[in-house]
């Protein structure tokens, strides 16, 4: 019986892990699968919520180790995983994406030999991808988490370039395909089903729909002022376009420090909530006439559901939303984005593909590479 363990930490986490946890249920008499939660995240709406929607079962092992600097959390991470992963010995460690519980578990298996002499064999689910934006934590994270990784699960073709380019062994690339995008397939359903939409007072490809997150542009206060604008004339393109805006904790806490709470609060056909759970949330997006967002996933989940999204950042890592999907990069450039919505606003449909292996089984690929090699 082999013993697999997940670590995971951070929202997006959750749903990429959920899929390949479900397929490897279905193995019960080769292997074994345990949960890890850092603790990243903690708040419910940035957590168990997750875990009860997507139908997970409560992690076998929660680390708490909340909201750090970088370093702390990345070294507290650290030192409670080890001494797990030295007492529970699993045959193999799967993390996630780019966050910083990516990294961490990644280091501890590099560092912790088994009997055998080797270090625990990592699998890196959303392995490959590259903005080349080096002030990005997350670029660091995916840089070392796939130096370290043995197995380098991708999901777009730009993965594989980047990985073999930089000196990568072939033979440890496998392109899966995309398990966020199997969660949403999963899920689209249910989303149908979200009272969300007559929640909130709006109706279907009515509303803009806005998440902003990363340090570059909410740590920053003329960046967040530019926002503020952008928000305003969305409402000057079309007045009768809502915006809906889930604020994530750590843009709160900057409108907060900055003193723009007002600013935001006063700004017309602006809906601002809470972080939604996954159902919801999905709802949302499915139903939007556009989205703009800082995140990583979303881009990805826009292209799959085919709805046009303006991503307020200087570069991507998921190229293939631009090439094929319905993604475009715009920075804060004001003109750029004024123009994209305009065009959308014209109705005209945007031509999108839904990229290779993004159909629902890339968790079930991932699972018959682990068990055969
Ligand atoms: C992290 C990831 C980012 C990912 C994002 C998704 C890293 C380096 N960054 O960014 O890649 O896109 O998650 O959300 O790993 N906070 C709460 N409650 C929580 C979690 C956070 O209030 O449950 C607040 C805290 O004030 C914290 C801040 O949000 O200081 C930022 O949280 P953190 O996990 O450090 O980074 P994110 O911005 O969430």
């Amino acid at each position: 019986m082999k013993k697999f363990v997940s670590i995971v930490g951070a929202r997006p986490n959750f749903m990429k892990m959920a899929p390949v946890h479900k397929e490897l249920l279905k193995h019960k008499k080769k292997v074994t699968h345990k949960i890890i939660h850092t603790g990243q995240h903690y708040d419910r709406k940035m957590s168990s919520v997750f875990f009860k929607e997507l139908e997970l079962p409560k992690p076998h092992i929660y680390l708490g180790v909340g909201s750090k600097s970088h370093a702390e959390q990345t070294a507290l991470i650290m030192v409670k995983l080890e001494k797990i992963l030295f007492k529970e010995k699993p045959d193999l460690v799967i993390v996630y994406g780019d966050v910083n519980s990516t990294i961490a578990a990644g280091l501890v298996c590099a560092k912790l030999y088994r009997k055998n002499g080797c270090p625990i064999p990592l699998a890196h689910v959303e392995s490959g991808l590259r903005s080349r934006d080096r002030k990005m934590p997350e670029e660091i994270n995916r840089i070392l988490t796939d130096n370290i990784a043995e197995y380098l699960f991708i999901t777009e073709k730009s993965g594989y370039e980047n990985l073999i380019s930089g000196g990568f062994d072939r033979r440890k690339i496998f392109f899966v395909g995309n398990t966020m995008i199997d969660s949403l397939g999963d899920y689209l359903l249910k989303a149908g089903k979200s009272g969300v939409l007559k929640n909130l007072c709006i109706s279907k490809k009515s509303y803009a729909l806005v998440t902003l997150h990363r340090p570059s542009n909410v740590d920053d206060k003329n960046n967040l002022n530019k926002i503020l604008r952008i928000l305003k004339n969305i409402n000057k393109i079309n007045k009768y376009t809502d915006i809906v805006f889930p604020v994530h904790p750590r843009t709160v806490k900057m409108i907060e420090k900055f003193g723009l709470k007002r600013k935001f609060e006063e700004l017309k056909n602006l809906i601002i909530t809470e972080p939604f759970g996954y159902i919801n949330f999905l709802a949302l997006i499915k139903n939007a006439k556009y989205v703009l967002t800082d995140s990583g996933g979303i881009q990805e989940e826009t292209t799959y559901l085919k709805v046009p999204c303006i991503t307020l950042r200087e570069n991507t890592e998921r190229p293939i939303t631009i090439t094929e999907g319905t993604n475009v990069l715009c920075g804060l450039k004001e003109e750029k984005i004024y123009n994209s919505i305009k065009k959308i606003e014209t109705g005209k449909k945007i031509k999108s593909s839904i990229p290779k292996f993004w159909d629902g089984k890339a968790a079930q690929r991932i699972v018959h590479v682990l068990l055969n090699n």
